[in-house]
């Protein structure tokens, strides 16, 4: 009676205290550790796998972790990676993860969660300015808050990287090729010069913040882009990307590659 007591007695503390069976879990301090947002599906699925696979610690965040059912099972067969909850609109999330990683060095960064928006409705004629809110609170908001709240851990890791995924549509190179998708451009235009600022700023704290665009990769959001030409895959694209950063030196600080290393003027 007096143990079951006790036992509940500290249930109700770790409930409390938001403890978890994961915070007890300690990362491997000699393995590198890469956080990606976004890592249920698509391109961020592919790096938590292939990041998995070369031995890094994978701190794989997404909204809906119960529903996440790919990731589940990667997360079953590879202890190195440790599924936790973030949508990049909140600061409540964000903060509250970054409070439980306080002390966990983070060397690469992977703003990798973007959504296109609907085609209609960032067309002249159609625009929904709710819709526009939406796609910066998550592609230039969401990547800038996360940055930020994890400017530390990054600043304290060996490779101090953060890379964002995209770019291309932001810049006069290709941006302005062709009208329409006024939201996604916009949006990722805002997200280069934040990073960019960010760079300038960190660069005496030898960060390297680079965005890299992925290509056209057979994601959901290649759907939504209504893109119907050629692609390739995640796993194809999120391999090379991955060659991409562990590639990156100092002169490519603040810059826009794409997944085969040519660098795209902004
Ligand atoms: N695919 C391409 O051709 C292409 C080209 C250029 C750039 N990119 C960039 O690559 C990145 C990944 O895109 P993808 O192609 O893999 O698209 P995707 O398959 O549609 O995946 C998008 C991911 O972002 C997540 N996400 C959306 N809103 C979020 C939020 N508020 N908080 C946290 N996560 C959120 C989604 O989670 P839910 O399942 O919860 O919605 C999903 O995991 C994006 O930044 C995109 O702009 C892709």
């Amino acid at each position: 009676m007096v143990s079951g007591l006790r036992i509940g007695g500290l249930l109700l503390a770790c409930l409390l205290v938001g403890c978890t069976h994961q915070q007890t879990r300690q990362l491997p301090p000699d393995n590198p550790t890469v956080l990606i947002t976004g890592a249920n599906r698509g391109l961020g699925l592919e790096f938590s796998r292939q990041y998995a696979n070369l031995n890094w610690n994978v701190i794989a965040t997404c909204r809906d972790p119960r529903h996440a059912d790919e990731l589940q099972a990667l997360a079953a067969e590879h202890a190195n990676v440790r599924i936790e909850k973030m949508d990049v609109t909140s600061d409540k999330q964000t903060e509250a993860l970054q409070s439980r990683y306080k002390n966990q060095p983070i060397d690469v960064l992977l703003n990798n969660a973007g959504i296109y928006g609907t085609l209609e409705k960032q067309t002249l004629g159609g625009f929904d300015y709710d819709e526009l809110e939406e796609v910066f609170r998550v592609n230039t908001i969401g990547s800038l808050r996360v940055s930020s709240a994890f400017l530390e851990n990054v600043k304290r890791s060996q490779q101090k990287k953060i890379i964002s995924l995209g770019g291309g549509m932001g810049t006069q190179t290709i941006g302005s090729l062709f009208g329409g998708h006024y939201f996604i451009k916009m949006s990722k235009a805002a997200h280069l010069m934040a990073m960019g600022v960010l760079q300038k700023e960190t660069k005496n704290d030898g960060l390297t913040i680079v965005m890299i665009s992925p290509g056209r990769v057979d994601t959901q959001l290649m759907r939504d882009s209504g893109w119907t030409g050629q692609s390739i895959s995640a796993e194809d694209s999120a391999a090379a990307v991955i060659k991409q950063i562990a590639a990156l030196n100092k002169s490519m600080r603040g810059k826009l590659i794409t997944y085969d290393g040519k660098v795209i003027p902004w």
